[in-house]
């Protein structure tokens, strides 16, 4: 058996399309979407997701701005930035990138950020908004392009088993609260570094995600033979066969494709979708305002 591909280049594609027809609609009552994205210090990851978020907002034209600071930034200073974002009415999103540079609240940044604008949906506002089932707020981009295909997909979800392998408020906790909540109907197990024999419980999992950001650490006996399988992880391996020395790999083995019924590939799963999200946030907030 070989797992069906979840191609989320694909569906983010479509969702680009989507969204363009409702930026042409802002654009006839005099509204461009605007994102400011913040980058401090030389992370060199950090710089290249940058530069892919700075990419889809050119195709959809949606306006972006970008400040870069230095390294050496001091948390009043970039606190300072972020409240000029708030007060700028023609920015509608606004994104601090992470990780900071080390010695700066990142915490303290993200509560600073005026959750009207809080495009990443990280706000304890936003967050809390998730918590409690209530709309009107942002969800986090990277569990809400998991949902996207998972549902794009026609998986079934109600009354079915998911695992979730990691807890990080980016991806874990968040997206077990949207795999359990009303109308998605699964149960939700997460699995943590203190979780016993993990392999037995992601085993039985219909639906597995896995968040942890540790190359190829679910092995194919890790999957129920036909389960959906979503890879979160984006890891950079050594590889002296490619020109630049490194590829990127996921957290699932590449023997799970035997096993598994569909899953997400890396690069080109998860990814795509999370900057698809992102600017589907931002056209929110823009529509919320005009
Ligand atoms: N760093 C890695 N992923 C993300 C993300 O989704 N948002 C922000 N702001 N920083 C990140």
């Amino acid at each position: 058996m070989t797992a069906i591909v979840l191609d989320g280049k694909t569906m983010a594609q479509e969702i680009e399309n989507e969204l363009l027809e409702r930026i042409g609609i802002l654009a006839t009552l005099g509204t461009v979407p605007c994102l400011a994205v913040v980058i401090a210090g030389n992370d060199p990851a950090s710089h290249v997701y940058v530069r892919n978020k700075e990419a889809a907002c050119s195709r959809l034209g949606v306006m972006s701005i970008r400040i870069d600071l230095p390294e050496s930034v001091s948390q009043k200073e970039l606190m300072d930035v972020v409240s000029e974002l708030n007060n700028d009415e023609k920015i509608h999103g606004i994104l601090v990138q992470s990780p900071l540079p080390k010695g700066l609240d990142e915490f303290e940044v993200t509560e600073s950020i005026s959750p009207e604008k809080d495009v990443d949906g990280f706000h304890p506002s936003n967050l809390g908004r998730l918590v409690m089932g209530l709309d009107g707020g942002f969800l986090p981009c990277t569990p809400a392009g998991i949902m996207e295909i998972i549902e794009r997909s026609g998986t079934v979800t109600s009354g079915k088993s998911s695992v979730v392998l990691g807890r990080s408020r980016i991806v874990g906790m968040p997206l077990s609260l949207m795999l359990a909540m009303k109308g998605v109907d699964s149960t939700v197990t997460v699995v943590h570094s203190k979780s016993v024999e993990p392999r037995e419980i992601c085993k039985a999992a219909d639906i597995l995600v896995s968040a942890v950001g540790v190359p190829g650490i679910v092995k194919a006996d890790w999957i129920k033979e036909g389960a959906t399988v979503i890879d979160v992880g984006i890891n950079r391996v050594l590889d002296n066969s490619k020109k630049s020395g490194s590829r990127i790999i996921g957290d699932v083995d590449e023997g799970a494709w035997g096993v598994a019924g569909r899953m997400t590939p890396v690069p080109g799963g998860v990814g795509p979708m999370t900057i698809a999200m992102l600017m589907k946030n931002t056209v929110i907030s823009a529509e919320r305002k005009s």
